[in-house]
């Protein structure tokens, strides 16, 4: 609904024909839907009220951290899954109310938790014995109470890629669920903590129920046993990673999250929170991109589309074989017949392939495609390499469209270099 193909304009986002943008901003350049962001976040919404849960949704900032994608989500409602002081900060500027905030990771720096104490946030999720003892050192030291949640490994496969995989043993992410209640009663003794619960999160893009009732379910039990020995558990954090569609995976809806945290923690009368990142960014989001020439191959061998953005803009399909799909601008190619192409960036790494054999219309130099469902771990995830600035960034509601990240200047690459005075000036 959000993307459609107009006859005269070609591909519509949020009311804006993509030509428009493409031709005044120049490509590589991002486009972020708020009115796509706003209803997916209803969305989950919806899918949790209508089960009667109580939900608190606190967007993973990790997949698309701009302050205007934050803006639009706090407006929304949502409070905000933060990994790194960085995160923290750009959270507080876009506006987000501190106690709505969660501060996951494996590794916060003395640095990081004191700036999460001062600003006195929401929710810390302790990943291990040692960071547990630590922030109870940090925050006695400050004259401070940290709230704690013990983020726990339950030992569930999630079944997605190796590489997005956090909740099986041998991950590096949270505490191992044997050591976990030992832990809890541990920080219920420390000075400067108040635990108030627990949190789990086993992976990303996950397509099945079955994993995330397993590890809630092991959570429940963990919460019922804490609860025995009469120590307070009010919080259960259940993390993000509900898959969406990217190519024909059978994405499952919310209510399915929903109805797996409603048979396993749903009578607990516990205060309960998600961390989703891509399900509610990465349909927001279509990456513009120019083809700037063709390159013909041996018979067999598809021939290449080389395009002007890659692996330093979206790196997803280069780490991950990720699937996006591709659409042309204009109206022409819609409905053209499509043969296999293979679609490259320019950068000097073999893996720089956006999609390998893709059914695509005849492109022609300087064409345009959107390169779909890149709202989530793409901008966010760029870099410079081959001395790329980062892209333009723009956001489209109801027609009207804004730039909100101008092409990085090419200067600014090398700003902040210098040269060591012993080498001279020839
Ligand atoms: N909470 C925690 C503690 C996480 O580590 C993550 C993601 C999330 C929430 C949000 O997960 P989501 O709802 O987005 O699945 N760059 C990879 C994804 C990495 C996800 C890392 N953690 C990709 O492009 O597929």
């Amino acid at each position: 609904p959000s993307l459609h193909m107009d006859a005269q304009d070609g591909l519509i986002f949020e009311g804006v024909p993509l030509q428009t943008i493409a031709s005044q901003m120049g490509t590589p350049c991002w486009v972020m839907g708020a009115g796509t962001l706003r209803r997916r976040t209803r969305n989950l919404r919806k899918a949790f009220t209508e089960r009667g849960l109580g939900m608190s949704i606190h967007y993973a900032l990790k997949a698309n951290d701009h302050l205007a994608t934050l803006a639009v989500l706090r407006q929304e409602g949502c409070g905000a899954d933060i990994v790194s002081g960085g995160e923290l900060r750009r959270a507080c500027q876009a506006g987000i109310h501190p106690g709505d905030i969660v501060f996951s990771g494996v590794g916060k720096t003395d640095a990081e938790l004191n700036l999460a104490l001062q600003e006195d946030i929401g929710q810390i999720n302790v990943e291990s014995a040692e960071e547990l003892r630590r922030l109870s050192r940090l925050a006695t030291a400050a004259g401070a109470v940290a709230r704690v949640a013990l983020r726990v490994n339950p030992h569930v496969d999630a079944d997605t890629h190796d590489k997005i995989s956090t909740g099986r043993l041998g991950d590096k992410f949270g505490i191992d669920w044997a050591e976990a209640p030992a832990l809890y009663r541990e920080g219920c003794a420390l000075p400067g903590l108040e635990m108030i619960g627990l949190a789990t999160h086993i992976g990303s893009q996950i397509l099945t129920a079955a994993p995330f009732r397993a590890a809630y379910a092991r959570i429940a039990e963990m919460v019922i046993g804490l609860r025995q020995e009469g120590l307070p558990v009010h919080a259960v954090d259940c993390g993000g990673g509900l898959g969406i569609r990217y190519r024909d995976e059978l994405a499952p809806p919310p209510s399915i999250l929903a109805g797996a945290i409603a048979e396993t923690l749903g009578s607990l009368d516990l205060r309960l929170a998600i961390e989703p990142g891509r399900w509610i960014a990465a349909p927001a989001g279509v990456l513009l991109t120019s083809v700037i020439g063709l390159k013909a191959q041996r018979e067999g061998i598809s021939d290449f589309a080389i395009v002007d953005a890659a692996m330093n803009d979206l790196a997803r399909p280069s780490l991950y074989d990720s699937w996006h799909g591709m659409i042309p601008l204009a109206p022409d190619l819609a409905y053209a017949e499509t043969a296999p192409l293979s679609v490259v960036g320019p950068v000097c790494e073999s893996s720089d392939v956006f999609a390998r054999d893709r059914a695509l219309p005849p492109l022609r130099p300087d064409d345009r495609i959107a390169i779909l469902d890149t709202g989530a771990y793409g901008a966010v995830m760029s870099s410079t390499y081959n001395a790329r600035p980062r892209a333009a960034q723009v956001m489209v509601e109801n027609g009207a469209w804004e730039v909100i990240t101008p092409r990085q200047r090419l200067e600014s690459l090398w700003a902040d270099d210098s040269i060591p005075e012993w080498l001279g000036a020839g």
